[in-house]
C-alpha cells in the first residue's frame, strides 16, 4: 500500500479543491487545503494578506504552511496556483507526495473563477490577460512538479478523481 500524500497542483479555478475533496473521500483520508490553511493560521483571508505584506509576505505563509502540511501523513492536499513558483516548494512537493497536475485551459479557469474576489491576482482590469501570462511562466514549473498530469478539460470532478485512482493505482 502506498502511504504518500497525494498534493495537487494546477492553477486557479483547476479545480484542486473540489477534487481533492472527492478524492480524499473516495480514499477515506483526510483532505487539507493550503490556502484554507494559511487563512487559519493568519486569522486573515487571502485578499487581505496580500494587501499588507504583498505576495512575497503570502509566499513565505504559504512555503511554510506546505512544509507543515507534508508533516502530517497521507492526506489530500490542494494547494495554491502558485504554489510551484518557488523551486524549494517545488522540491518539497516532489519529495513528500504524488503530485498530480490539473492542467485546465484558461477558458475553463474564466469560467470557473469568474465570480469569486478571493483571488487578488485576478482582480485587475484583465483577468483572462493575467491567466494567460501565469500559464505561460508557470507551465514549466506545474510540468516539473508533477508525477502524473490530468487534463480537466470537459472533464467531471467525478471523471477526474477516477482518472487519479486509476492512473496512480490507488486503493482505500
Ligand atoms: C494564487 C492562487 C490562489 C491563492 C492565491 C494565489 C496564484 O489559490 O493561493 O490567490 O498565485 O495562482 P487557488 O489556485 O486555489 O485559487
Amino acid at each position: 500500500m502506498n502511504c504518500d500524500s497525494i498534493i495537487l497542483i494546477g492553477p486557479m479555478g483547476s479545480g484542486k479543491s473540489t477534487i481533492g475533496r472527492l478524492l480524499s473521500s473516495r480514499l477515506g483520508i483526510n483532505f487539507v487545503d493550503s490556502d484554507r490553511e494559511i487563512e487559519a493560521r493568519s486569522g486573515a483571508n487571502i485578499p487581505w494578506i496580500f494587501d499588507l505584506e504583498g505576495e512575497a509576505g503570502f509566499r513565505d505563509r504559504e512555503t511554510a504552511v506546505l512544509a507543515e502540511l507534508v508533516e502530517e501523513g497521507r492526506q489530500v492536499i490542494a494547494t495554491g496556483g502558485g504554489a510551484i513558483i518557488r523551486a524549494e516548494n517545488r522540491e518539497l512537493l516532489k519529495n513528500n507526495g504524488q503530485v498530480v497536475y490539473l492542467k485546465t485551459s484558461v477558458e475553463q479557469q474564466l469560467l470557473r473563477t469568474a465570480k469569486d474576489r478571493n483571488r487578488p491576482l485576478l482582480n485587475g482590469p484583465d483577468p483572462e490577460g493575467t491567466l494567460r501570462r501565469l500559464a505561460d511562466e508557470r507551465r514549466p514549473f506545474y510540468e516539473a512538479t508533477a508525477h502524473l498530469t490530468i487534463d480537466t478539460n470537459g472533464q467531471s470532478p467525478r471523471a477526474v478523481v477516477r482518472e487519479i485512482i486509476k492512473q496512480l493505482q490507488l486503493k482505500r
